[in-house]
């Protein structure tokens, strides 16, 4: 199977050297690329700006903003069997980038920022490619992952606790729970990235599999 993963932060910059950013670390975005490629698939990772070196074979393509990333998306499942986005798409941008470093405000300022474009529900309804998404959440994460399944239009979405310090962004360590569209739900308990990871790419293969054999 063909992967695409997106992974990591996106930057939208202010000016030359302040950006709006979050703390994704990009580590499960990784480690999914890699548990694919383990698994003898191709991976290409779409990746954001993070410390990490990429897994051994996965082509990549890297981006810094939200708009290039949802170039980057629209590119790379032109030709893909699963769309795994893992990234913490920022979900505004400034108005106005300025040329020059931003002089020293005194006391109060507002900085105008507007919306960037949705990703996942900017992609096709009828499409070839499973698409799975991920929910940073810190309070109510059934609600919020199920509404996000739905408004996104993903086949499944990937819902992680954000809240707690020891697990989820910038850790070693996840676990999640899935949520599909057919109402089933699974849980991979906590435990290293790269074994969330393997767990997941199996659970992506089997949905690959029903889906060809109702087509059939
Ligand atoms: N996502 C996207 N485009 C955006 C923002 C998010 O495609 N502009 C994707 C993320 O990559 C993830 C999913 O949508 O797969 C959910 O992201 P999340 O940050 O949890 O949710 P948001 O849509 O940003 O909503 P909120 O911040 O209100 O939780």
């Amino acid at each position: 199977m063909k992967f695409v993963v997106t992974a990591g932060p996106t930057r939208e910059p202010i000016d030359p050297v302040r950006f709006i950013s979050n703390r994704s670390s990009g580590k499960m975005g990784y480690a999914i690329a890699e548990a694919a490629l383990e698994a003898g698939h191709e991976a290409t990772l779409i990746s954001g700006p993070t410390a990490l070196a990429a897994p051994t074979n996965a082509r990549v393509t890297k981006i810094t903003t939200a708009d290039e990333l949802f170039e980057a998306v629209h590119r790379e499942t032109a030709n893909c069997d699963v769309l795994v986005m893992c990234a913490a798409v920022s979900d505004c941008k400034p108005v106005e980038v300025f040329a020059q470093k931003m002089p020293k405000q005194r006391g109060e300022f507002s900085l105008r920022l507007t919306s960037t474009r949705d990703i996942l529900a900017s992609l096709p309804h009828e499409r070839s490619y499973l698409v799975i998404g991920f929910a940073a959440e810190t309070h109510d994460i059934e609600t919020s992952a199920q509404k996000k399944l739905r408004e996104k239009n993903c086949d499944a979405i990937v819902a992680n606790d954000v809240s707690a310090s020891d697990v989820g962004m910038e850790s070693d360590e996840n676990a999640v729970e899935i949520f599909f569209q057919n109402g089933e739900r699974k849980k991979i308990s906590r435990a290293k990235k790269l074994s969330v990871a393997r767990e997941l790419i199996k659970i992506i293969f089997e949905m690959r599999e029903k889906r060809l054999t109702k087509k059939t």
